[in-house]
């Protein structure tokens, strides 16, 4: 560049700042983050014992992947551990990006030992709080990490500007080696063992053995204002959270701005997160920060014990004085819905669907099977000498032996079929009762059914709990979008009596279907791709609990998914 037009582009830039100062900035431009991931074992000592876990770049939680609305983020993920690995960005839209979404068997086939894939996605108008996760096996227990978007540069908070964030990642924590687990209990046919502590950023707290020095903090400082992003990324629990004596005000849910709600406790399901304001506007202190189970269930074993970090102010005494926080009772419903009643988009929620194109009705629950095993003592302990299983419309998800995207991209046949059903294939009191109102009958069908849905059809899903096994809530997800949470209830949906709220239901990516009710979400179907939703419970999806939705390209300009990218690991 010669120097006079590089003087006249300086020229310009500084003419540009003035404008900013005398008008509104304009916003940024949108920038790309470089992140490398590098997926390796650590030899970390917990609750007295010393183990290996899997990790990326040797830190428990994983780093923070920090960005900005419309960002691109370009991840170089590098796997020198000895197991099959890859990464799901929860929440993410992946706008035009399935090749990037990251489900093991859906959209990728894992990136093996010693291999490398490169994700590259576009963070189309999200902000707010997310996460990544492995997306194998149970991997996930330790292979996490909070994902924080912030406004574009002058775009301020729709909240009072808080004198600092923090990261509140809530996880479960096993002795046993992760890797191993999940073919242990499938293997077993019987339920999973509970974990051997929560963690609150990967610390257990002093209600654990060796772990009074195993604790986090935040260091509060009188009179500020604090978001918390919390996440909840345990495997297989719901859990409550609350801090001593502190009320705090949700203003964010799956990466969408809500109302504000002022709470003394939330619950938080796997899979989801909420960013949350609290102020230190208590006596000079030391508050815990207790995060407890919730467990709608019945007959599971469960870890029940809270772990807990610190709300220190400064000037405080020793920690060791921390004042106890109350956390609803393990089974407390209410405690749930008063939550789940209080979320509601800030804004009118202008683009929920009014009409619907595709209305499906689907059951989730648990089953139990027969079980074919020579060794039953072994393999079949699950209820009456079966196997445990779960299914959506009784339908248990078997993964397949390659990625299903490319499967459905390159028409290759023969590894999944298309008549997941809009329907279930009988109906009955579905939350008292089991079909033909034969209490035996707890089986469930297997296949790897997919649902075929047309570019930009207007959906409307009610799922609904059963009690064939146990009722349950359970925190549904769906990759690829958002939806509208537009409606849920307790009992048996009944379209006569139920509500719905068209006018601000929350966005979320993530539901808590109420135990023994309903819920009910819409969205439009307008990224093309294939898209899994499932339980977040990672012992429901081993089992079976989920479904893959196939959405067909569009005609339109930027309607159809690009090509896969040239290192997409090979199964
Ligand atoms: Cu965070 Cu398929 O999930």
């Amino acid at each position: 560049m010669t120097s006079s037009a590089s003087s006249f582009t300086t020229l310009i830039s500084w003419l540009s700042l003035l404008l900013c100062f005398v008008e509104k900035c304009p916003t940024a431009a949108s920038t790309t983050r470089f992140y490398d991931f590098k997926v390796r074992s650590l030899r970390i000592t917990k609750l007295c014992n010393s183990k290996d876990i899997v990790t990326i770049n040797g830190m428990f939680p994983g780093p923070v992947v920090y960005a900005q609305e419309d960002d691109t983020v370009i991840v170089r993920v590098s796997n020198l551990s000895p197991y099959n690995a890859t990464i799901h960005w929860h929440g993410v839209r992946q706008r035009l990006s399935c090749w990037f979404d990251g489900p093991s068997y859906i959209t990728q086939c894992p990136i093996q030992a010693g291999d490398t894939f490169t994700y590259n996605f576009t963070l189309v108008q999200q902000k707010g709080t997310l996460f990544w996760h492995a997306h194998i096996s149970w991997l996930r227990a330790t292979v996490h990490g909070a994902i924080v978007v912030h406004p574009k540069s002058g775009v301020p908070y729709p909240f009072i500007f808080p004198y600092q964030e923090h990261v509140i990642i809530l996880g479960e924590y096993w002795l046993r080696d992760i890797p191993r687990l999940e073919q242990a209990v499938l293997a077993s046919g019987g339920p999973p063992p509970p974990a051997d502590a929560f963690t609150i950023n990967g610390h257990p707290g002093p209600n654990y053995n060796c772990s009074t020095n195993d604790v986090y903090d935040v260091v509060a400082v009188p009179g500020k204002t604090y978001l918390l992003r919390l996440i909840n990324a345990a495997l297989n629990m719901e859990v409550f959270f609350a801090i001593a004596d502190h009320k705090f005000t949700i203003v964010e849910a799956d990466a969408e701005y809500t109302k504000p709600f002022t709470t003394d406790h939330v619950m938080i399901g796997p899979g989801q997160t909420l960013g949350v304001l609290v102020t230190a506007d208590q006596p000079i202190g030391t508050y815990s920060m207790s995060m407890g189970p919730y467990m709608s269930a019945r007959n599971v074993l469960f870890q029940n014990t809270t772990a807990i970090a610190y709300f220190r102010y400064l000037g405080a005494l020793p920690s060791s004085l921390a004042l106890p926080a109350s956390l609803p009772s393990f089974n407390n419903n209410l405690a749930v819905k008063t939550v789940m009643d209080g979320l509601r988009s800030l804004n009118p929620a202008v683009d929920v669907p009014k009409q619907i194109d595709a209305d499906l009705f689907v059951t989730i629950g648990l089953n139990v099977n027969l079980c074919h095993s020579r060794t039953p003592q072994q393999n079949c302990r699950g209820p009456n000498g079966g196997v445990f299983a779960a299914s959506m419309n009784n339908i248990s998800f078997i993964k397949p032996k390659i990625s299903l995207l490319e499967a459905y991209y390159r028409r290759i046949s023969g590894y999944y079929t298309e008549d997941f059903p809009g329907l279930p294939l009988e109906f009955y009191d579905f939350v008292n009762g089991a079909p033909n109102n034969s209490p035996n009958d707890t089986q469930s069908l297997v296949g790897t059914r997919t649902k075929v849905v047309e570019y930009g059809t207007r959906v409307q899903l009610i799922f609904q709990d059963t009690g064939t096994v146990t009722t349950e809530n359970h925190p549904m997800h769906l990759h690829g979008y958002s939806f509208y949470v537009v409606g849920y209830g307790i009992g048996n949906y009944d379209p006569k009596t139920a509500n719905f709220n068209l006018v601000d239901p929350p966005y979320m990516n993530t539901i808590g279907v109420p135990v023994g009710g309903w819920a009910a979400i819409r969205f439009v179907a307008d990224n093309p791709g294939v898209w899994f939703m499932h339980c977040h419970l990672d012992i429901h999806l081993s089992w079976g609990l989920g479904v893959v939705f196939i959405v067909k390209d569009g005609k339109g300009e930027l309607e159809s998914l690009p090509h896969p990218p040239a290192d997409l690991p090979r199964c």
